[in-house]
């Protein structure tokens, strides 16, 4: 079985830190995003992953070669010359997608997080014996994803809008999709968009089918989402491998800490919070809600809640990181600075307090 990954987008709203990487290859809970999608196809038995790529092939390709002998899968890369959008790249993939088996293919958009139940979906989709399956989640914001209207007990789809300006319900498309082959020849060598253009039609004539996700979900392409996200996935870990939790006196709630991560004395840690690997957390730190990304370090007694620490950055003695403040790669705060939802570009340093949300360049 294959899959494709949607992988383009410019991942502009996760700035700073899509400064740097990739957004799939942004740190979430420990690891680039992608990897989270990639083991969960490897799980149910996909054989090659597909990437369509529009932006920063070489960095992604990079990544690649690691990845692939690790987890044992195939992973090739589809590159657009333009953005195609988030159906041209099918197109310009579909030699890849298939062959004679004439098996559905997943695609995914890479942002999005969840306990990935595609065994699932593969069950639901040989069941309702249509052309295309869709998953869709409940949310109480649905203007900003695309809305599915469906029949409950069959799942067919009746409508679907993407980013509605009135309100049409509050199913919207997860960002998971396994496709018939046959979708393929709905779909131009062009940029254009599947969500638009795609499943409408298909809805149109009854062979578009929903599934409504079990478990917890998030799109995690910006700073706010990002950290609810992680607080829904600790959670989940939490209730299948708790061993994978931190635990200890000087943790509150669910955390992950990488094993190459040190933790100082006396620090209170959690709930809700990501150490990644090569991070040091001296002594009498006060984290929570919070990632701090591989190679960050963290002073005596800074305090930092609801924020982003980006790769390699530091926070100083004493300071003070809350509401929202994502700093880039390689940001120095100094001590005793306080931070209130500041958003600060890579390699910056903060020698004063930022004392409301802005960005800082
Ligand atoms: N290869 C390629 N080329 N990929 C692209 C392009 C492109 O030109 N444009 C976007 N993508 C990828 C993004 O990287 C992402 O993985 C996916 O397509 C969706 O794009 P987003 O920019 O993240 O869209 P969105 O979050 O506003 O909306 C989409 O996701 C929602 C769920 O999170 C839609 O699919 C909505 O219907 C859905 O509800
Ligand atoms: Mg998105």
């Amino acid at each position: 079985m294959k899959a494709l990954i949607l992988v383009g987008g410019f991942g502009t709203r996760l700035r700073p830190l899509t400064l740097s990487f990739p957004k799939p290859l942004v740190d979430f809970a420990n690891k680039p995003m992608i990897l989270h999608q990639i083991e969960a196809l490897k799980a149910i038995g996909v054989t090659e992953v597909v990437l369509a790529i529009n932006y920063q092939p070489e960095v992604m390709l990079n990544f690649l070669k690691d990845f692939e002998a690790k987890l044992g899968i195939k992973i090739t890369c589809s590159q657009e010359t333009e953005p195609l959008g988030t159906a041209g790249p099918l197109a310009l993939a579909r030699d890849k997608l298939i062959d004679d088996s004439g098996e559905p293919f997943f695609v995914l958009n890479s942002d999005v997080i969840s306990e990935y139940p595609l065994k699932e979906m593969i069950k639901f989709h040989k069941a309702h014996g249509g052309e295309a399956s869709i998953m869709v989640t409940k949310v109480d914001e649905p203007s900003k994803y695309g809305v599915v209207v469906m029949e409950e007990a069959s799942g067919q789809v009746e409508k679907f809008v993407e980013k509605p300006k009135l309100f049409v319900g509050n199913k919207i498309n997860a960002g998971i999709y396994l496709l018939n082959p046959s979708v393929l020849d709905r779909i131009e060598l062009r940029p254009t968009s599947i969500e638009k253009e795609v499943f409408p039609k298909i809805a149109s004539e009854k062979k578009l089918y929903a599934m409504v996700l079990p478990g917890f979900w998030m799109d995690i392409g910006q700073p706010r989402d990002y950290i609810s996200g992680l607080r829904l996935y600790l959670d989940s870990l939490k209730k299948k491998s708790s061993s994978k939790l931190a635990s200890g006196t000087h943790i509150v709630g669910n955390v992950i800490v990488d094993d190459t991560a040190e933790i100082g004395e006396g620090c209170l840690i959690g709930p809700d919070v990501a150490i990644g690997p090569g991070c040091i957390v001296e002594a009498g730190v006060r984290l929570s809600r919070c990632t701090v990304m591989r190679g960050a370090r963290i002073k005596k007694h800074a305090c930092i809640s609801s924020s982003i620490i980006g790769w390699h950055s530091t926070v100083g003695q004493w300071a003070r990181v809350e509401n929202m403040t994502i700093l880039g790669e390689d940001v120095h705060v100094c001590d005793e600075v306080y931070s209130n939802g500041g958003v600060v570009l890579p390699h910056k340093e903060i020698k004063s307090s930022i004392l409301k949300p802005e960005i800082v360049m």
